[in-house]
């Protein structure tokens, strides 16, 4: 258990450097097993959920470490094909070693996994592409068991863009005779970063950030070298803070194309934005006003993930802003807590609607998830007075030293262990 502690009130001032991307390196680290490689990334956050992918290599057999933002894994021995129930249930990212063992191993015994509760996240569509492939799948209690003597290449549709089934079915294609082509993929960035990591383990894949990926075997390569790209919801965050304190912030090392709707909402809200190669300036005197509906959808439409950062931000902006939740059947759990700093928010169905209020104080609430934790420290950030944000870990699980480099900005916060 956490507890962040705020002094609200200040203005957000100077650069920073964006972390590696979480749901980047999350399925690059469950890919390094595919094929029997030596793999060494730059760039990777220390996060719990990257300490917890590490722990599962380490359980499979892999060496797996972390110094720093590096990690190194060498996966040319695995001794299992099962991954036991406490870790699977820690994050929704452990359900890529599903796609992983079955194309390293043909057999993976694993349970359901865990994750932000943000509604109902089966994992038909991931089952699906599996079988799609020829693995027989079973589920016996609470533990499914996937198998396949050999994979055959696919047509691979999916109803819906999932992140996370895309990824798997990339990752149990690689090992499948014949081309496999996933129609309706998930276009996000972390997918192309999936797609070059595996380019140079040995397969040839091609189309990642398009709606088709063609994924037609694999060379396998005995050392890859790889730098995950920047977390562009952590870059969002930031904005979202600073735009809601006010300041002049700059961050570095980020491709500000890759979240670019967020940047639109902010600039209509009243901010500068002046974006670079691998940069992004705001600056914003504090006072926002409210901006058009925000309805959230697959990448790249306006991403599920900002949209607690973005109502955030807004809580004081004059007007009302309306906020449209397309992904996730259950997203909104940050606005009853968002309410106790005195947030005017009415929630019905899909749709949660924020009238901005002239001040927010200062209050004592609970982090209900990653994104909705980080929403709280926003909201604490830009009230008057002293907050305290209780969090069972939700926030360490996506944001790398968050109270060290909001400091480094000229925020009064610390976070209590
Ligand atoms: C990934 O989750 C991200 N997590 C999420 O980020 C992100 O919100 C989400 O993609 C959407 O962009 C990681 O990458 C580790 P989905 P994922 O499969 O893969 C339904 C964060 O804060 N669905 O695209 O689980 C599902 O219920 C996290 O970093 C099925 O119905 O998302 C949801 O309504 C939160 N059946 C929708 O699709 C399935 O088999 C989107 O899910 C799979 C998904």
């Amino acid at each position: 258990m956490a507890i962040w502690h705020i002094n609200g009130g200040r203005r957000l001032e100077g650069a920073c450097f964006v972390q590696g991307s979480k749901n980047a390196v999350l399925p690059i680290l469950a890919a390094s097993i595919v094929c029997p490689t030596e793999t060494n990334l730059l760039n990777v956050p220390q996060l719990s959920d990257v300490a917890m992918s590490l722990r599962i290599l380490r359980q499979l057999g892999c060496t797996a470490e972390q110094q720093g933002n590096d990690v190194y894994i060498d996966s040319r021995s695995i001794v299992t094909n099962i991954i036991p129930h406490e870790m699977m249930e820690c994050m929704r990212s452990s359900v890529l070693f599903m796609g992983a063992l079955l194309a390293r191993c043909g057999e993976v015994r694993l349970s359901a996994p865990g994750g932000c509760k943000l509604g109902s996240r089966p994992i038909d569509l991931h089952i699906s592409a599996m079988k799609a492939l020829g693995a027989e799948v079973e589920e016996q209690g609470s533990e499914i068991i996937c198998k396949a003597a050999s994979l055959k290449g696919a047509r691979i549709e999916l109803p819906f863009p999932s992140v996370g089934a895309t990824e798997n079915a990339i990752l149990a294609a690689c090992a499948a005779e014949g081309e496999t082509v996933i129609y309706g993929a998930a276009r996000e960035p972390e997918i192309v970063d999936l797609q070059e990591y595996l380019r140079k383990a040995g397969a040839y894949i091609s189309g990642a950030g398009t709606s088709n990926i063609t994924i037609s075997g694999f060379d396998a390569e005995r050392y890859v070298g790889h730098r995950i790209v920047p977390d562009r919801i952590v870059a969002s965050t930031y904005l979202c803070a600073a735009a809601a304190s006010g300041g002049d912030i700059e961050l570095r090392g980020v491709d500000s194309r890759q979240f670019s709707r967020l940047q639109h909402f902010l600039n209509s809200a009243g901010c500068d934005i002046i974006p670079a190669k691998r940069s992004v300036r705001l600056i914003s005197d504090g006072r926002l006003n409210a901006v058009d509906t925000v309805v959230t959808g697959p990448y790249p439409e306006f991403p599920t993930d900002a949209q607690p950062l973005l109502m955030a931000a807004l809580l004081k902006a004059s007007g009302r802003t309306d906020f449209v939740e397309n992904i996730f059947d259950s997203r909104f759990g940050h606005t009853r807590e968002l309410s106790r700093f005195g947030a005017d928010i009415n929630v019905e169905g899909r749709q949660a609607s924020v009238w901005g209020v002239r001040s927010l104080q200062g209050a004592t609430v609970s982090a209900t998830d990653l994104r909705g934790g980080a929403a709280m420290l926003i909201a604490g950030l830009s009230a008057d007075g002293e907050s305290r944000i209780i969090d069972s870990g939700h926030i360490t699980r996506g944001y790398e030293n968050f109270d060290y480099k909001l400091r480094s900005l000229g925020a009064d916060i610390f976070m209590e262990m």
